[in-house]
């Protein structure tokens, strides 16, 4: 059997109390059957690059990380990753920022990236690479002699053409990915989007599957994420969270519940959210005083200014809004800005009668598959999610809403509120059956199999 290397910009090994994400338990689960290893970014800084290696080994599975410097970081991460690619891969072209300083710090940081790396592959070996930060991997793999299989798996949208053409040096970007054997995406539009840009801008031809620029062929494939289903319904089961449960029932008492739990990120639609509850509650009266908005969202990125406005409108408008409506005994939201642990989310979730997921862009969104695995199949809560987000695609039972028309969401979240028991049950059936079947191994073996099927031209 071939051994599995997966790249990643951030490694994920368990953290010190053991908690460990969807995608890490997958993907933990295909190195050790593989005897695999997962590469990239210790997340450490040190003053100066020194290329050097970190091997550790946790339950099974070796990682293998390099440190950065400040500088790299600086470019690299807060710089191309996340001022230029992630705003432009969300459709937000407007805040995008395109420094040559980001692009140059973005081709070293690849570089340094694949010196190590490539002393490690083994002929056999097939390699998996993810997500905006090392698009492009497999070239510079490639320029170092690497004849292996190469994947790439894209986690976030693809933007059209008309906005990608927005990004100096977009051709050389997008061509450098015809060193990757596969590349894969989220959803069918997220392809399209790919499919077209080759066509119309590289003067590329498509037979299938097949795209052809230049003489060099890549797969481009639709395969979505899922969760680790099994784990999560395991989690549900722990003291933990049990726990919170408890708590939850206390505090709540005759409250009904809507949550929103995301990452504090511009993408993710949260200032359109509150806004909607406000409509809500100004549509609804008589909702004073039963319903509460509790929306969990931890930092993110803190260094790029976009997510410290975001940060700053947030807490002005919850507590306008709170400011507004709250009495002495009731808050209409719960505003937190921490992260908890994945057997306490579940708790969270299954406490909701209403999940709220109005990304206004999502190349997937994992809580709208979460918020469903976590639901009592007995009296389950409805699904409100954005059309925009990726599990949309999959998620047709959900409620499907426009984030940025804070009406129709409001009007979405009162419909949830009075869904006969069932309408809720033949919709969470539906949509459960969907996320047990296609769940992240199920989503890691169609992909590593597309590698490892895909016949090479090299
Ligand atoms: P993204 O990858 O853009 O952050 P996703 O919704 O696809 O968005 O995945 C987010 C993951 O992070 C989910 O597994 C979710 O449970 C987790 N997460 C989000 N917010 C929190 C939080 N407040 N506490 C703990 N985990 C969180
Ligand atoms: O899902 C998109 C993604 O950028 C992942 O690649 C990343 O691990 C996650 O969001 C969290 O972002 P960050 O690693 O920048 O904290």
């Amino acid at each position: 059997m071939s051994r599995l290397i997966v790249v990643s910009n951030r490694v994920s090994m368990p953290s010190p109390d053991g908690s460990q994400g969807g995608l890490a338990v997958a993907l933990q689960a295909a190195l050790r059957e593989s005897g695999g290893l997962w590469f990239g970014w210790s997340g450490r800084e040190v003053e100066e690059f020194n290329g050097s290696v970190s091997f550790e080994e946790s339950d099974g599975v070796r990682s293998a990380v390099v440190d950065l410097e400040p500088q790299d970081v600086e470019e690299y991460y807060n710089g191309f990753a996340n001022r230029t690619l992630w705003p432009l891969f969300h459709y937000r072209i407007d805040i995008a920022k395109y420094n040559r300083s980001f692009g140059s710090g973005y081709e070293r940081v690849n570089k340094r990236f694949a010196e190590p790396l490539h002393v490690m592959i083994e002929p056999e070996d097939t390699i998996w690479i993810n997500d905006y930060h090392l698009i492009p991997m497999a070239s510079l793999l490639r320029e170092h002699g690497i004849k292996n299989k190469i994947g790439f798996f894209l986690h976030t949208p693809w933007p059209p053409t008309r906005l990608l053409v927005s990004l100096p040096h977009h051709e050389r970007l997008v061509r450098s990915m015809f060193g990757y054997d596969v590349v894969g995406f989220q959803t069918g539009e997220w392809l399209e989007s790919f499919r077209h840009y080759c066509e119309n801008e590289l003067g590329g031809t498509i037979d299938g599957d097949y795209i052809t620029v230049d003489g060099q062929r890549l797969r481009a494939v639709v395969c979505p994420i899922g969760i680790d289903f099994k784990n999560f319904i395991d989690s549900s089961e722990t003291d933990l969270a049990h726990q919170l449960a408890e708590r939850m029932r206390v505090s709540l008492r005759q409250l009904t519940m809507i949550v929103g739990v995301d990452r504090l990120d511009y993408s993710k639609g949260l200032q359109e959210r509150l806004v909607s509850f406000e409509h809500l509650l100004n549509a609804y009266p008589d909702l004073h005083r039963s319903v509460v908005l509790v929306q969990v969202a931890p930092p993110s990125r803190g260094e790029v200014e976009q997510y410290r406005h975001v940060r700053e409108e947030l807490n002005e408008l919850a507590g306008r809004i709170n400011g507004m409506f709250a009495e002495v005994d009731w808050t209409p939201i719960r505003y937190v800005n921490r992260g908890y642990r994945r057997e306490e989310l579940t708790a969270l979730y299954r406490a909701a009668r209403v999940g709220l997921v109005t990304p206004l862009r999502d190349g997937m969104n994992l809580v709208a598959k979460e918020y469903i695995a976590a639901q009592d199949p007995e009296d389950p809560g409805v699904l409100v999610l954005s059309r925009f987000a990726g599990a949309a695609a999959q998620m047709q039972d959900a409620l499907l809403v426009n984030p940025y028309a804070p009406e129709e969401v409001a009007e979405a979240i009162q419909t949830a509120l009075k869904m006969p028991l069932a309408e809720r049950k033949a919709r969470f059936q539906t949509l459960r059956e969907g996320v047990e079947k296609e769940d992240v191994h199920w989503w890691r073996e169609k992909f590593v199999n597309m590698i490892e099927e895909t016949e090479t031209i090299r």
